[in-house]
This record gives structure tokens, sequence and C-alpha cells, in this order.
């Protein structure tokens, strides 16, 4: 028998009132916090009708509190000491926007201990610690929720968990990391060097504390892995991500690939092989007319290939202090909403849901199979036959050959572009290429990604 939906809902007056404030305990108050603060004061009317109910903090963690002071002003509690919010009796959930991954675990460990939800932007703490800390946030009934950190402003994991719940997912790829993206669009567009670059990010709050983790490609490599939990269900596989960051990267290749029709981004790529899950974090060359070649400056941008919506893209601010709280506080938004529901309803946290897909195998760098961009130095331009007829020869598919520009005080180069082969394959081709007495100095290789169906 045909039941209306709306009339076989609870009566209102029924379910619990929620509309008591949600009380909020920030552990740092740098460059999110005060963003996050900024962004709760400024808009709070607004996000307290989406929330249904007001979101306040309470107390705030700092190490400089006369500086926190300066921030937050009267109204609200400081103290040196993290432990103290994460076990303040007047906090409903606790915002870890601190950073690190040593002292945050044993904080938002507390803070879910004492029965606090955990909204957290610190990618490297969940990438390292998150099986345990999801675990133990279920066992409690609390939630962790973490948007702002992957890909900050590009609301990447609601759209994973949400808009995209009806799909297979079959890749993941994007740029997620805004200070090497700034740094590459900077060195293109401006011709500033890298270490010029590198400082105009730190200035601008782009980078993370210790800047290798983003130029080294470790921040990228931590957001892949929660997006791949997200994507595929699978367990948090950080230390299985194959990296590498953008610190070895020659200006000529990123000229040669122009010339070829490319462009060079720090990619993320997450990708359902039949034998397991791609994880890899590389610079790549995308085609220039692809949007993703557009995506500049501190811009972040994610594509996701699904079995029904196909494939769908987001775009938005990689770094900055409201771009994160923007993220940050839609979390909050959240727990509100969930906050005494009950803790079945929740969203399932990673990895640990019965439903998860454990046995996806991350494949190892050989099994890979990508299409590759070669750079071969060599002794004379006669030997561009010599070069293909190598590869051939190691069973890479050729699909285009072409000599470099002429640029002063470099010698005659030749460009290949591969089909897609396994990087084992590649790796082995290579090598014996190097060998050969017509090449004239260090192969170069990089990976093409066309980011299509
Ligand atoms: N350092 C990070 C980046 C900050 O540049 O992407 C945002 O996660």
């Amino acid at each position: 028998m045909y039941r209306d939906p709306v009339e076989s809902l609870e009566p209102l007056h029924s379910r619990p009132a929620l509309n008591r404030t949600l009380r909020v305990g920030m552990i740092g108050i740098g460059t999110v916090g005060s963003g996050t603060f900024r962004v709760l004061v400024r808009n709070q009317a607004d996000i307290a009708a989406r929330a249904g109910r007001a979101i306040e903090l309470v107390i705030v963690a700092a190490r400089n509190l006369a500086r926190a002071a300066g921030i937050v002003g009267e109204g609200v509690a400081l103290t040196a000491d993290p432990m103290q919010v994460a076990a303040h009796p007047d906090v409903d959930v606790v915002v870890e926007v601190a950073g690190g991954t040593g002292p945050a675990r044993d904080w938002v460990l507390a803070a879910i201990a004492h029965g606090k939800h955990v909204v957290t932007a610190n990618k490297a703490l969940l990438a390292v610690h998150g099986a345990e800390i999801f675990a133990a946030a279920r066992k409690q009934g609390v939630a962790v929720a973490y948007e702002g950190a992957v890909a900050v402003s590009i609301p990447i994991v609601k759209a994973l968990r949400e808009g995209l719940a009806a799909n297979r997912i079959e890749w993941v790829a994007g740029i997620i990391n805004g200070t090497t993206n700034f740094i590459l669009s900077k060195m293109r567009d401006e011709g500033l060097d890298f270490a010029a670059a590198l400082a105009q990010a730190q200035a601008l709050g782009y980078a993370e504390a210790d800047p290798s983790f983003d130029i080294e490609g470790i921040d990228a490599a931590h957001k892949l892995s929660l997006l791949a939990a997200n994507a595929f269900g699978m367990p948090l596989r950080f230390a299985d991500v194959q990296v590498e960051g953008i610190t070895a990267l020659q200006g000529l290749d990123v000229a040669c690939a122009e010339q070829l029709g490319y462009r060079i981004k720090l990619l993320g790529v997450a990708r359902r092989q039949a034998s397991g899950v791609e994880l890899r974090v590389q610079p790549a060359l995308v085609p220039a007319t692809h949007l993703m070649a557009q995506v500049n400056g501190s811009m972040n941008a994610v594509m996701v290939k699904s079995d029904a919506a196909g494939l769908t893209m987001y775009y938005g601010a990689g770094a900055g202090s409201e771009q994160t709280a923007s993220a940050v506080i839609a979390d909050l938004v959240d727990v509100a909403r969930l906050d005494g529901v009950n803790a079945a309803q929740h969203v399932p946290h990673l990895g640990v849901h019965e439903h998860a897909t454990n046995a996806l195998a991350v494949l190892p760098r050989a099994a890979v199979h990508t299409s590759h961009y070669l750079r071969v130095p060599v002794r004379a331009v006669s030997q561009i036959q010599a070069v293909t007829a190598r590869l051939a020869e190691q069973k890479v598919p050729v699909r285009q050959v072409a000599l470099a520009a002429e640029r002063p005080g470099v010698g005659p180069q030749v460009l290949v572009l591969t089909g897609p082969v396994a990087q084992g394959t590649l790796d082995l081709a290579v090598h014996a290429l190097q060998a050969r007495s017509e090449v004239a100095g260090v192969v170069a290789t990089l990976c093409v990604e066309l980011l299509e169906g």
C-alpha cells in the first residue's frame, strides 16, 4: 500500500531538540585557525541557519597566547595546553588545525576518548594515523570530518561520499597541491626561478611549515591516500603511494612539453586497474588544451571518472586561510546536523566500515600502465631513427617523435611520446637506451596523462 513519505515521517515534536549551540574548541590558531574564526564570526547568521543551531568558538589552545588574544578578542577562553581543549566539558567538537603528526595524534585521540567530534584539516595526521583515529572514532560513535584536508576549498570529499555515492569510481586525478602549482605557474608565466616562486608561496601562506612536503610531493600523496580511500573504499595507503615532486623537474622539459602541445602539472592519480589500484603523485604532461592545463596559480582541480555520472571536474582554491576555513566550517555544519543522531547513521569512517574493499592491492611501480614523454640527448640529429628503433626493439609503442627546437648551449634532443606501456617495460628500455653510444646524456622521462574517459 502506498504511504505518503511525508506523512510517514516522525512528527517534529517527538524528535530530540537540537537547537543548542554547538560549542567548538580549537587547537591551533595559525593561518587556518584564524581564518576559521573570522569566517565563523562574519557569517554567523547564515551558518547558524544552515546548521540549524549556532556554532560558537569557546576555547582556543595556542602556543602564543598574546597573539591568539589579538585574533579572538574577549569571550573566548585561551589555554597553552591542547589537552585542556580535548577534555573540556563545555566542548562538543574539537577543531584540530595545528598540523603535524605526533602531538596532534595524541590530542585528537584524547578528544575522541572524551566523546568529542573532531574536525581537522590535517592531511598528514590522517594519512599517517587515520586508521587508528577512524577506528577510535567509530568505537566512540563520534565523527571525524576532514574536508579541509583535501584540495581545501573544493568539496571533493563530500562529492565522493554524497554527490557520487551511486557510482563505481574508476579514477580520481588532479592537481591537489596549491604550492607546487603556484611555483610551476610562476616559473612558466613569469620566468621566476624555483626558489623565488617558493618564497612567494611561503609568504602567501600556501606552503606547509616544512615546504619540502609540498615540493617533494608528500602533501599531495597525503591527500591522494584520502581521496583513494573515499573513492574506492580502501584503507589509507599513504606509504604505498609512488611519490615524485617537482624539485628534479627541468626547465628544458617544461619547454619541450610546450613544443609538443602539453603542459607539465604535478598530478595525483588514483586509478582502478584489473589487478589493483595505481596510486601516484608525479609531474605529468597534460594536453595544453585540456581544462586541467588551465588550472594555474594556487588553484586545485580534481577530475573523477565514474560509471554513471561519467567525467566530473571540481575546481577551486587549493591553499589559503579562509579557503581552508570554508571547508572546516562546512564540516562543523555537518557535525552540528549529525550530533545527537544515532551513531549508526553517521557517514561511515574511512576504511573501517564493513563494506570496505580491503582486498584492493596497490600496484607496484613496474605494473603501472601509462603513456610517457622521453627526451633523449643525442650526438647528432640523424640519430633520431636509431632512438625509435631501440624503443621498438624493447616493445615500447612510439606515438610521436620530434626534434626539440634548437637552444643555445643545448645539444640535439629527440622527443618521444609513447603509447600506454608498463612502467617496468619503459624502465628497461630507458636503461638500454642510456647505454647506447648515440645517446649523449641522461634520458629524461615523464608520464603523460590524457585525463579522458
Ligand atoms: N601546502 C598545501 C598546498 C596547503 O599548497 O596545497 C593546502 O593543503
